[in-house]
């Protein structure tokens, strides 16, 4: 066992955890935060981020121990927050979700954008969210909330 002192959307969490549990699994059996999602397994798919200190991070491939020290915020950490406001509110206006499985992993990642200083233009955009994948969409709707939620630069 291997320990994990960790806050958690505020929380501290004190543990001794299995040296490879991973953190996608710790948070949602350990701590029943099942918002973020699991598709690929393999850090392609972006369903899975949390932000770890302020960065996403695919959580199907990072060790629950890798966060001792750290601060990890999920999707439920931020649910009161201004940003997940503004959030949900130009995902809706520009009809960007559809089944919704991908959204969580988009507004954590467009989370550290803002927290980083926020705008950017398309092709940044694109970039910065290449490591999200959504199978609704098409991305144009997705891209619009986006340059919405973080500002054109
Ligand atoms: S489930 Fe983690 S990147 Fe796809
Ligand atoms: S809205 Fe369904 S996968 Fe993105």
């Amino acid at each position: 066992m291997v320990r994990m002192d960790t806050v958690i959307n505020g929380t501290r969490f004190d543990r001794e955890v299995e040296p490879n549990v991973l953190l996608f699994d710790f948070l949602r059996d350990e701590l029943g935060l099942t918002g973020t999602n699991r598709s690929c397994d393999v850090q392609v798919c972006g369903s899975c981020t949390v932000l770890v200190d302020g960065l996403p991070v695919s959580s199907c491939t990072f060790l629950a121990y890798e966060a001792d020290g750290s601060v990890v915020e999920t999707i439920e950490g931020i649910r009161d927050s201004d940003f997940y406001k503004r959030a949900e509110s130009a995902f809706v206006s520009h009809a960007a979700v559809q089944c919704g499985f991908c959204t969580p992993g988009f507004v954590m990642t467009l989370k550290s954008i803002v927290e980083d200083g926020g705008g950017a233009d398309e092709a940044q955009l694109r970039r910065s969210l290449s490591g999200n994948l959504c199978r609704c969409t098409g991305y144009r709707s997705i891209l619009d909330a986006a340059a919405e939620i973080v500002g054109e630069q």
